[in-house]
């Protein structure tokens, strides 16, 4: 909810996430960029020793163009994680001498990096690999050549892997992506035959025209890789790669296996305790980075995919965190995220044992680091030494997001969240208490099984009681193989369609008084994203609040600058730059 503005202007996806960002207001963002930011936004990176080399883009496309290496088109689904995980794909690709490129049309390799958390965001994914069925692609070149236009195929290496269904595939009907992307039992989702077609979201984003697979690896990465597995291959069988998010580190050579002659290749362990640490990580934003310092989850929710998808929880040791982080700042990055899915469940592996509200403190006193931030927060792990870091170190940012889920012990219960009500409000009330105001946000689901009128009710009182900065709410989505979706008493689609309107409304008005509570107050945000409009900027306050601010001066992204709220609207604050 918070990002919404800025997202607009910078986009986060890496590029040619056809979701994410405008080519438009990119051009835009460049002319607010300070000299040589641009380059380091799209080329820089890190090596290993924590220098910076010549430009990714160019080198590699040289390199690429020497070594007839192919391109590859990868586009991300989901949350935070899944786009860094994308940002370390993408690394890894590009030391082997790839070259990422905008638009499936140019890409040898193409490859989904999937988000399975609520059924519509997976059964998107059917539907883009839909635009690959053969029969489709057929119909296309057909087409293509009826107008005297060229065939859709890239010549370099990826794309001359012939990558073919079996012959037993070839000859059969092509199956249908229509019939959900469900397996167990449960919900069923209806992704109509063609979908894709009617879909102008899908098409190409820079010519327009619909994707062929002809001659492509298409690969599906991540969660719906994870939770599908070798179905894929029989739901969409031109489909060569599959690979969780535990097995990324396997992608080099799974890709090596594919570049062998192998026709199809899979990762799906999740028994690792290795966490995904790559030599280079292609960033897409060059002012904050994004470092992944817990993966996988271990508390078992009852309505969550993700232990099953991203595997138990490994931590990353933490002098390989504080060396990239130095690393980092020496690049010029001020800006880190610590991310995880429950990120404050960071358990140090190494015999320093460091806490990780420790690791807060430390990784704000790297020089050059000027603010820190971390989601997301689970509340059982949330502890008052978190609170005191936050207190004590101005580089921490005072912004919690502590999703509570549900207002009703009795429905936390049954979600398996391992606190009750109170136990939630308390930790709510150790952070008001703070010496800092910190401001604090949450996730929320309405219509879990079982949730009746005065357990809905209760969360929309809590919603009065934790009186949040902001909140995520989504109606409760059947996953497979969770122990919800085995639950009784569903809650029809209407009650929870009512439900999540009520909720967004009481969340609206808290938002609208907090918010107009800052009128007059200074903050200092990070310039990150320029308006179409004359002199008109967007960033972050260390609070994570949007501030879109007017200055009278050429702003420079990446800036800090001291801006004065003037009005505010429930989801963002409106300012001037003072000073
Ligand atoms: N249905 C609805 N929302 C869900 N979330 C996770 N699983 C589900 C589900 N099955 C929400 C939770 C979580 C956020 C990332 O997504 O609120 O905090
Ligand atoms: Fe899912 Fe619960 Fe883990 Fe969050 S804490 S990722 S909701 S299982």
């Amino acid at each position: 909810m918070f990002d919404i503005g800025v997202e607009q202007l910078m986009g986060r996806g890496v590029p040619g996430g056809r979701s994410k960002g405008v080519a438009g207001d990119r051009e835009g963002i460049l002319a607010g960029l300070k000299q040589g930011a641009y380059e380091k936004m799209t080329q820089e990176r890190e090596t290993q020793d924590g220098g910076v080399k010549p430009p990714l883009q160019g080198e590699s496309a040289g390199e690429s163009a020497a070594s007839g290496r192919g391109t590859f088109y990868l586009e991300t689904f989901g949350c935070q994680m899944n786009e860094h995980d994308s940002e370390k794909v993408a690394g890894v690709l590009l030391a082997r001498g790839y070259r990422q490129v905008e638009s499936v049309d140019e890409a040898g390799g193409v490859l989904y990096n999937t988000w399975s958390i609520r059924e519509q965001a997976a059964r998107k994914v059917f539907s883009r690999l839909g635009e690959f069925r053969p029969d489709l692609v057929r119909a296309r070149e057909e087409e293509r050549s009826l107008q005297g236009l060229k065939p859709d195929i890239t010549c370099d290496r990826m794309s001359d892997l012939k990558v073919r269904p079996p012959k037993d595939e070839r000859t059969q009907e092509s199956p249908s992506l229509a019939g959900g992307e469900e397996s167990g039992a449960g919900a069923r989702s209806q992704v109509p035959v063609g979908d894709s077609h009617r879909d102008p979201s899908t098409r190409d984003a820079r010519s327009g025209r619909a994707p062929s697979s002809a001659g492509r690896i298409i690969g599906v990465l991540g969660c719906v890789a994870q939770q599908e597995g070798e179905r894929i291959f029989t739901r969409a069988p031109w489909v060569s790669l599959v690979c969780g998010s535990a097995s990324y580190r396997k992608l080099p050579q799974m890709i090596a296996e594919l570049e062998a002659g192998n026709r199809r290749v899979t990762g799906l362990e999740t028994d690792t305790d290795e966490t995904f640490e790559t030599e280079v990580t292609r960033r897409d934003n060059p002012w904050r980075a994004y470092l992944t310092i817990i993966e996988g989850c271990d508390k078992a929710c009852s309505y969550c995919v993700v232990p099953f998808t991203r595997g138990p929880e490994r931590s990353r040791r933490s002098a390989s965190i504080l060396e990239e982080v130095r690393k980092l700042a020496d690049a010029g990055y001020t800006e880190v995220q610590l991310l995880g899915q429950t990120v404050n469940s960071y358990a140090d592996p190494s015999a320093r044992k460091m806490r990780f509200s420790d690791l807060l403190v430390a990784v704000a006193e790297v020089r050059g680091i000027r603010r820190v931030r971390f989601t997301t927060s689970h509340p059982r792990d949330f502890g008052k030494d978190i609170v005191e870091a936050i207190e004590a170190v101005p580089g921490i940012c005072e912004h919690v997001h502590l999703p509570v889920q549900s207002g009703s012990t009795k429905v936390l219960r049954a979600m398996a969240r391992t606190y009750t009500r109170d136990e939630y409000l308390e930790k709510i009330a150790m952070m008001r208490a703070a010496k800092r105001e910190i401001s604090i946000t949450s996730d929320i689901i309405v219509g879990f099984p079982g949730e009746r009128e005065k357990d809905f009710e209760e969360t929309l009182s809590l919603l009065d009681a934790a009186q949040y900065d902001g909140a995520f709410s989504f109606k409760y989505s059947p996953r497979p193989n969770t122990p919800a979706l085995k639950m009784e008493d569903e809650i029809p689609e209407e009650e929870k369609s009512r439900r999540l309107a009520i909720l967004m409304e009481r969340q609206r008005e808290i938002q609208r008084a907090h918010n107009e509570r800052l009128v007059g107050k200074t903050f200092e945000v990070m310039v990150e994203g320029k308006s179409r409009r004359e002199q008109q900027w967007s960033g972050h306050t260390s609070s994570n609040k949007v501030m879109n601010f007017t200055s009278r001066e050429e702003e420079s992204l990446g800036d800090y600058v001291q801006v004065r709220v003037v009005s505010t609207t429930p989801n963002s604050l409106v300012g001037e730059v003072v000073g």
